[in-house]
């Protein structure tokens, strides 16, 4: 197994350029399912997440290629409308067929994505949108089999909203089933992110007819059927924002291009409140190197508030910030992998009750550390960018679920970052 060797105190400079969203080109490809067409996806970055997708795809009868960025899918046979638990257990986000499934061939079986390391990830508000459509749900050996009426799905006005939110895969799985009911359909307590916004973009240039989305209120008038697509996904916010964290963290002027400003307000507020300046030009934002970061306070909550996956990577930098940070997490209270990670580098930081208090440190001190998770995994590199000495990121393949090419990237800024075998290192440390 490899692993990433990072050698802290490198100064970045130069630009890098943002890939397509994970989280939407995960949810977009699944429509692939919803017409007979032939769909062009463009901007997909090429990352195991969507490599997985692709597979799930291939197993439920849709012939794809794949060309640089680009990802073309036809669908050849509607046989088979089950998704294998050997991937789905892999990914989470293969539960994003559902609806696309249930709409266009009225069923679908999906083994039940179990838990999952950053807390319980439940699907009872997946279930409860589709069964409002008018779905029959079953569980039998692990698997969520659900099945459209008679007469078909029906539109209905539904309240999506959970103990935490709105639910982002939840609101696309019942806005895709939703396409082919008959009548309206309204989500309530919508997710509002901007990947939901994607996926109704790219369902109306398909011919469906939704409106409101990026609002808690999604109208869905049914239609009979799509066409096919050529759809751009949009830059991945997560990404822009782990790269203007690896800036702030080692106090380099590099530049992100291609990415999308507007989807960042929260982040660049937060980086602000740290002292951290991000010039914004167009697509282009650039980090001006400042001072040591000041301590700051946030908490996570759906979108526009600051988002759950750029939590981790902020811990790094609020771990060598000036004075004491706080971190509510307010979506996965238990995501705080991270934490103990960093505490091996030297990091001060208490957890409780979905809480973390960082006591900014100088200085990181390099050290072996495991990524426990895709987020954890990038930020335990930042972490490591900024340390003293010699960082050893292990479990690099929660890293590559969703950054391609991250160390690539990074060592074109400057970084010292390398990616060699565990045994290697080992091998190395033995002689
Ligand atoms: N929830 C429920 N019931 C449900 C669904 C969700 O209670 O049926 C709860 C969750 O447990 C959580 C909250 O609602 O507390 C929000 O979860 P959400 O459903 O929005 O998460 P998701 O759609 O499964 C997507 C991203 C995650 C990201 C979350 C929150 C994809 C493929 N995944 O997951 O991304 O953290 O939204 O923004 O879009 C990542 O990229 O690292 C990642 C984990």
């Amino acid at each position: 197994m490899d692993c990433y060797l990072v050698e802290g105190g490198a100064k970045l400079s130069g630009t890098v350029q943002v890939n397509g969203s994970k989280n939407a080109a995960l949810p977009i490809l699944a429509v692939s399912l919803m017409t007979g067409g032939r769909c062009t996806f463009r901007n997909v970055p090429v990352i195991r997440d969507l490599q997985t997708q692709v597979k799930i795809l291939n197993t439920l009868g849709i012939e794809s290629q794949w060309d640089g960025h680009t990802v073309t899918t036809k669908v050849v046979d509607t046989y088979n409308s089950v998704a294998p638990y050997e991937l789905v257990k892999t990914m989470r986000a293969g539960v994003c067929v559902l609806g696309p499934l249930l709409g266009m061939r009225g069923q679908a079986t999906v083994s039940l994505p179990g838990g999952c390391v950053i807390g319980e990830r439940p699907i009872d508000l997946h279930l409860k949108g589709l069964a409002a459509l008018g779905a029959e749900i079953a569980f039998d050996q692990g698997n969520i089999h659900v099945k459209a009426p008679r007469g078909g799905l029906k539109g209905a006005t539904i309240y999506l909203g959970g103990k935490f939110g709105s639910s982002v895969l939840a609101t696309d799985n019942v806005m895709c089933a939703a396409v082919f009911a008959k009548g309206v359909t309204v989500i309530e307590c919508a997710a509002c992110e901007p990947e939901v916004v994607d996926l109704a973009d790219c369902l109306n240039a398909m011919g469906a007819k939704i409106t409101g989305a990026g609002s808690p209120r999604i109208t869905i008038h049914g239609v009979k059927r799509l066409k096919g697509v050529d759809w751009s996904v949009i830059p991945d916010r997560i990404e822009t924002a782990t790269f203007l964290i690896a800036g702030a963290i080692t106090q380099s002027p590099i530049t992100i291009a291609g990415g999308r400003p507007d989807h960042q307000l929260a982040v660049l507020d937060v980086l602000r409140q740290m002292g951290v300046e991000v010039k914004r030009n167009g697509s282009k934002m650039t980090v001006v190197p400042g001072g040591r970061p000041k301590s700051a306070e946030l908490a996570t909550l759906p979108y526009p508030a600051f988002p759950t996956d750029v939590q981790s990577p902020m811990l790094a930098l609020m771990a060598i910030a000036n004075g004491t940070s706080i971190v509510t997490e307010r979506i996965y209270p238990d995501r705080f992998m991270a934490a103990a990670e960093m505490k091996r580098l030297g990091a001060n930081i208490a957890v409780s009750n979905g809480q973390a208090v960082i006591q900014g440190v100088e200085r990181l001190q390099g050290a072996p550390v495991m990524a426990s998770d895709l987020r954890c995994g990038a930020a335990l590199v930042l972490a490591g960018l900024a340390a003293q000495g010699q960082t050893r990121v292990s479990r690099i393949y929660h890293v590559e679920r969703g950054y391609e090419r991250f160390e690539e990237r990074l060592r074109k800024l400057g970084a010292k970052i390398s990616r060699v075998s565990e045994e290697s290192v080992e091998a190395a440390a033995g002689a």
